[in-house]
């Protein structure tokens, strides 16, 4: 049985993620701090799905995925989907602080943890949902924007390595658009996907080990403009 840990799927991408993994028949560990709406989840599954509620922002997810992992019986697919995102036009440094917490510093963790998982076991797939907020800046929301431009060469990085090292463990970098989530908290939003269609577009990137896939993918065709412009 293929086993997936899915870091942040108490709700939105994350969840449908873990369901669509499920109906999948992958065993799943699924992350959060809100354990109730976790618990929601596995027991729908109970043969299938593993709970860890934890705080990436604690900084010792290292030690919650090691137990993780352990529950499971191994994992050959960790998809990094916590993330905060809030507009911050007046530069509230407590909340430019939980984006770069979350997106930036624990991102890092979980990503260089699964490298490291990876590159010992000598495969396996680690994934994160960053964004096309990641390709420009944004006035209305530095951070966010900043941080997922973070995640995308970070991404970028981990598979220079991966390359140079000749390891058979794929990096892919989730470059999503809208997805109808508490998270899309834009006034003026287009081409907004569910979050099944998204997780769905997803999971077959990441069986395709793609090095960046636009979610949904007409989404491309913005970045090739931004890559062009921003
Ligand atoms: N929705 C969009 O339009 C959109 C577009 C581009 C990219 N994205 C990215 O997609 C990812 C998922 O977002 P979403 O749209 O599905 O929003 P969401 O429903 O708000 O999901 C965010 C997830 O992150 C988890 N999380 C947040 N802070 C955490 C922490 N400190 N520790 C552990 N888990 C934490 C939340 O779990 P708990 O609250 O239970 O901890 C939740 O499961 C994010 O990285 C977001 O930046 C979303």
């Amino acid at each position: 049985m293929k086993k997936v840990i899915i870091i942040g799927a108490s709700s939105g991408i994350g969840r449908a993620l873990a369901e669509l993994y499920v109906a999948k028949e992958f065993l799943v560990g699924i992350t959060g701090r809100r354990k109730t709406l976790l618990e929601e989840i596995q027991s729908a599954h109970p043969d299938q799905v593993v709970v860890s509620a934890f705080d990436v922002n604690e900084l010792k997810s290292e030690v919650h995925l090691n137990a993780l992992v352990e529950k499971l019986g191994g994992v050959d697919i960790v998809i990094y989907s916590s993330g905060v995102g809030e507009f911050n036009k007046d530069l509230d440094f407590a909340i430019e602080k939980q984006m770069i917490d979350t997106n930036v510093m624990a991102f890092t963790q979980v990503a260089d943890w699964a490298y490291q998982y990876f590159k010992k076991q000598g495969m396996g797939s680690f994934a994160s949902i960053t964004s096309m907020a990641g390709m420009m800046g944004s006035r209305h929301a530095p951070a966010y924007n900043a941080s997922k431009a973070y995640q995308i060469n970070y991404l970028k990085g981990l598979r220079q390595k991966v390359k140079r090292q000749k390891l058979a463990v794929s990096i892919t970098d989730l470059r999503t658009g809208f997805v109808d989530t508490p998270m899309a908290k834009a006034a003026s939003k287009f081409w907004v996907a569910t979050p099944q269609k998204a997780a769905a577009q997803m999971s077959q990137a990441i069986q395709q080990k793609a090095a960046v896939a636009y979610i949904t993918k007409r989404w491309g065709i913005v970045g090739f403009f931004l890559r062009l412009f921003a």
